[in-house]
């Protein structure tokens, strides 16, 4: 990028202006921040079965607006990104024309609420794999952005009865390790709080008692002495 000069720890650059320069680098992250962005969302990867039809999600996001916004997806076939579909938006709203490289492939998002995901209908193992969607927009001086989403493929059974039966086993799991461990921790609670009642008793027993023998000694001595138990 063309701003890297600006944060190099240079020798000749004295304190004010590398002041400037951090000042000017806050300036230009803020003002990145709110350019062209393209999001597949928080979660961009999807297991899906052979032969199921998926969705890859994609939306796009402008402060300024944007006008003739030029988009695409591409799959990162083995190293080479092949096109799966492009278009330009004329306008926020505007449905686009979506030109289809590929086979399956149905364009969703038409433009509402941002949205240019697409779908793939009958997926192989084939089409794993690394899905790029990126966007340009020419009201923002070309300023381009893309998200990567991950589609996995995977064979019906195996994998998804795996997971679940982990999962199962280890929710029990844990709930039974947290029921036992609830268990001793109460009934160690209980024994402290019975020893502690007994200690106590025993204690205002000898203090009102009639000889001012030492608490300690006489609570230690009447230690065998039946005491009600507590449950
Ligand atoms: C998924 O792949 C397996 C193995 O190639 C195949 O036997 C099966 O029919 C496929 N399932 C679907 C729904 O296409
Ligand atoms: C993908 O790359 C691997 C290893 O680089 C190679 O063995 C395989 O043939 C490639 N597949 C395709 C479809 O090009
Ligand atoms: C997906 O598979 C179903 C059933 O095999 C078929 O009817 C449908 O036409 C296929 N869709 C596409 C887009 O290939
Ligand atoms: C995009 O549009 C499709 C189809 O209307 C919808 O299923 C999907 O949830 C939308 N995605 C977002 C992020 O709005
Ligand atoms: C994206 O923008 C950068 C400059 O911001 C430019 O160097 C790069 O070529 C652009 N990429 C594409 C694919 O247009």
């Amino acid at each position: 990028m063309e701003v890297q000069w600006v944060g190099v720890e240079s020798p000749r650059l004295g304190p004010p202006q590398r002041a400037v320069g951090v000042i000017f680098l806050i300036l230009l992250g803020v003002w990145s921040a709110q350019a062209l962005e393209m999001s597949v969302g928080k979660i961009n990867q999807l297991e899906a079965v052979n032969g199921s039809t998926v969705l890859l999600p994609c939306t796009y996001a402008s402060c300024i607006g944007i006008k003739n916004l030029y988009f695409n997806w591409q799959f990162n076939n083995n190293g080479t990104m092949q096109k799966v579909c492009e278009s330009v938006i004329k306008d926020e709203g505007v449905v686009p024309d979506v030109t289809i490289f590929r086979e399956r492939v149905e364009f969703i998002g038409m433009n509402n609420h941002n949205n240019v995901s697409i779908l793939l209908w009958n997926i192989t193992f084939e089409d794993g794999g690394k899905y790029t969607c990126y966007g340009s927009n020419p009201k923002e001086k070309g300023r381009n952005h893309s998200a990567i989403f991950t589609l996995i493929v995977v064979d019906e059974l195996r994998v998804v009865d795996n997971t679940l039966a982990t999962m199962i086993a280890s929710a029990v799991g844990g709930a039974i390790a947290l029921l036992m461990g609830f268990m001793l921790l109460k009934n160690f609670t209980l024994f402290v709080l019975s020893k502690l009642e007994e200690k106590n008793k025993e204690c205002l027993v000898t203090s009102s008692g009639i000889d001012n023998t030492e608490n300690g000694l006489s609570g230690s001595k009447a230690d065998s002495k039946p005491t009600p138990k507590k449950k």
